[in-house]
């Protein structure tokens, strides 16, 4: 009787935390994202232009990349010629960068 309840309880907790950690991807992009690539991904920003960054809803651009391999660039950031983080590491959960491939993926305007 006690394991049950006890497990019943845990179950609930594990329900509960997943359910606080599942972050929406558009409001991540708009805090942690827009700020150099623009809402539409389009990086017409004052960073985007210093920095001659991609545009994100090109088809062209969407094509020269995998999923995987932009979820790792969303994790761990990109290093420009210096060597130095041109793009911040975001510290996001893997399941995080997913969801927001998903979003990138989304914005492209053929
Ligand atoms: C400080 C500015 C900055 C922030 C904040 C930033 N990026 Fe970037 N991002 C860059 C730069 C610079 C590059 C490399 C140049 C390029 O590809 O345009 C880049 C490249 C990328 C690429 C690869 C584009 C390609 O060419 O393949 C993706 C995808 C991307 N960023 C997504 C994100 C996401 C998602 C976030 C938010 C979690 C984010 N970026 C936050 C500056 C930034």
């Amino acid at each position: 009787m006690r394991t049950t309840s006890g497990f019943s309880l845990l179950v609930a907790l594990v329900i509960g935390a997943a359910g606080v950690a599942r972050a929406d991807p558009a409001e991540l992009f708009d805090k942690k994202c827009a700020t150099c690539h623009g809402k539409d991904g389009k990086a017409e920003t004052a960073m985007g232009r210093k920095l001659n960054m991609r545009n994100l809803s090109d088809p062209k651009v969407q094509a020269t990349a995998t999923d995987a391999q932009w979820e790792r660039l969303i994790v761990e950031g990109v290093k420009g010629a210096g060597g130095k983080n041109v793009m911040p590491a975001t510290k996001l959960t893997d399941a995080e960068a997913k969801e927001l491939v998903k979003y990138v993926r989304a914005l492209k305007k053929p």
